[in-house]
């Protein structure tokens, strides 16, 4: 199966967010991804279920939104009802990570968990079999435009090993630092779902770094 770019719209120019909305819509991409921040799991602040709902609402793809927010089992419900298709939650900011899954699986939502970059794979042992996505941080949470963690190409090939052993129709996404330069290692290593923010807003031509970063081939 292919793999999919998912562009994260943090990079966006969010006075003209119509433009990159219909941008993703209108251009080779598979999903948008939507980064929910909240000042306390990560650093920065960056919008809520208001504004998941007003992208959901033009988005005419699968809307994948990557919670960085405490406790997020709180807010599961009203990003599901905002319109995501599926929600990600950190597994650090989980005490009940198992519950929370359930939740999101009861919200009729996709269910993901993601790791930062310090965290160990072994973490999903318990929970693998009820995840339809992985999340592995290729940057530590918090901003666009950081510099992709080499070592973290070990952690996803760890995580494929994880979901072969366990027979688990999770797939895999790398998020932070992606682009043109890394693509296929993080394909090779066994990432299906590529988030690119800077990579895709930050170019003359979006729509062309989307169309490259699907034409990527693994070996
Ligand atoms: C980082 C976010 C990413 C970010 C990626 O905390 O989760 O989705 O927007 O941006 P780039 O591709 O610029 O690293
Ligand atoms: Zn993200």
């Amino acid at each position: 199966m292919s793999h999919l770019v998912a562009p994260s719209l943090l990079a966006a120019d969010f006075r003209r967010l119509d433009r990159a909305i219909e941008l993703v819509n209108t251009s080779e991409a598979d999903w948008f991804h939507l980064d929910v921040m909240d000042g306390r799991f990560v650093p920065n602040i960056s919008f809520g279920q208001f504004i998941v709902e007003q992208i959901a609402a033009e988005a005419s793809k699968y809307v994948d939104v990557h919670l960085m927010i405490e406790d997020p089992v709180r807010y599961v419900e009203s990003f599901a009802r905002a319109g995501a298709t599926g929600i990600t939650v950190h597994a650090e900011a989980c005490t009940h990570l198992h519950r929370v899954i359930q939740v999101i699986r009861e919200s009729g939502a996709k269910a993901g968990v993601a790791l930062n970059p310090h965290t160990p794979v072994n973490v999903l042992d318990h929970v693998i079999e009820d995840l339809d996505l992985v999340l592995i941080m290729t940057v530590n949470p918090g901003f666009g435009g950081q510099k992709f963690i080499y070592h973290s190409l070990e952690k996803v090939r760890q995580t494929a090993e994880l979901i072969a052993v366990r027979n688990s129709r999770a797939i895999i996404e790398v998020d932070g630092g992606i682009g043109l330069q890394n693509a296929q290692k993080v394909l090779e290593a066994g990432a299906r779902v590529l988030v690119a923010g800077s990579a895709v807003f930050g170019a003359d031509d979006p729509a062309a770094v989307i169309r490259d970063l699907k034409a990527i081939a693994p070996n």
